[in-house]
């Protein structure tokens, strides 16, 4: 009998013979990607037992009741008060963190309550492209405080686990400053050449990827790592070509803007605006690309991702 079986039954998740994780906490479920972990759950045979934890000041509040509605469990907590945050995660197996740049360094006293608690595994809330503050300066402190949690949760000692998605199609290219938010009026705006290839997946597929190997990796596979994972890979002019032969019609006005126009926009803005700009020159100069060599992909080898034009 393999380590995998017991009475000759397959086990095909954890050969450690640990059930697979059934009790999740998900903090920041209201915004996008919390969302999206959270309709998984509600439409996943496995019987899952699911968490919200919202800010108790500040919350959305509409979105708290429309989930108790449905009943869902919703806790209200301070995230700066340790014993609502450990009595909210009371036999909770895994926090997966959906919180927003603004809230990043909630995630710190989130991993220690998370400790305290019992939780048994964390999932950082970076949902981005492998772009890291060595390879754009700009990103430095939005890069420190998203690794903050993973630096305290190594100190405490509870087990981290973060996944880089790239950039999700659906969210990102009805943002202007993308150039793809007119494709409807047969209109597009590219920075450089357009033949620059970026890393997408879908929110849906990022999610399925994250339930499927919490479910079938045993835990010291994902003890501590990063899940490098891409849906598809095209350019700004791949994009525009698939949607005129998705939706044939009229000739496309696309306007190619140079590269100085965005190096200039970084130079000159502050703030998030700079930052934004600072992302999109990396992103159509191939820097917020996966190294498509040690993608991690193939921990799911049934994963079978949305491409860019299924969300066009
Ligand atoms: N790869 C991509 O293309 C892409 C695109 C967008 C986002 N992301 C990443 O996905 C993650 C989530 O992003 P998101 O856009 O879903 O985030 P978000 O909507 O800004 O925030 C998610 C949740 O965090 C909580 N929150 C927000 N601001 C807070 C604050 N100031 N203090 C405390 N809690 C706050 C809120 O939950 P409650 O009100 O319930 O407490 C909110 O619903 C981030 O890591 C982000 O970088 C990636």
């Amino acid at each position: 009998m393999s380590s995998c079986e017991v009475e000759g039954q397959n086990l095909n998740y954890h050969c450690n013979i640990m059930p697979p994780y059934k009790r999740f906490a998900v903090a920041g479920a209201s915004g996008t990607v919390g969302t999206h972990f959270l309709r998984a759950f509600e439409h996943s045979p496995h019987g899952y037992d699911v968490t919200i934890l919202t800010r108790k000041r500040g919350g959305n509040q509409q979105f708290a009741a429309e989930w108790r509605k449905k009943g869902a469990k919703v806790r209200e907590v301070d995230y700066e008060d340790e014993a609502s945050l450990v009595s909210a995660l009371h036999k909770i197996e895994v926090v997966i963190s959906t919180l927003g740049g603004p809230a990043f360094a909630l995630q710190v006293p989130l991993v220690k309550a998370a400790k305290k608690a019992g939780v048994q595994l964390y999932v950082n809330s970076h949902w981005g492209s492998p772009l890291t503050g060595d390879d754009l300066p700009d990103l430095a402190t939005m890069d420190a405080l998203r690794n903050a949690p993973l630096r305290m949760a190594e100190e405490v000692g509870l087990p981290w686990v973060e996944f880089r998605n790239g950039t999700f199609p659906e969210y990102c290219l009805p943002i202007p400053l993308f150039g793809m938010s007119e494709l409807g009026h047969r209109r597009a705006t590219i920075y450089g050449d357009g033949n620059i290839q970026n890393s997408w997946t879908t929110q849906v597929d990022t999610v399925a990827f994250v339930l499927h190997v919490l479910r079938h990796l045993p835990a010291e596979e994902l003890k501590n790592r990063i899940f490098n994972i891409q849906g598809d890979l095209k350019s700004f002019n791949e994009i525009v070509q698939l949607y005129e032969t998705k939706y044939p019609g009229s000739p496309f006005d696309v306007i190619y803007r140079p590269l100085f126009e965005l190096e200039g926009e970084v130079e000159h803005r502050e703030g998030v605006e700079r930052l934004l700009s600072s992302i999109m020159l990396a992103v159509v100069t191939g820097k917020a690309k996966h190294n498509q060599e040690t993608l991690d992909n193939k921990a799911f080898p049934e994963w079978n991702p949305r491409a860019v034009v299924d969300v066009l």
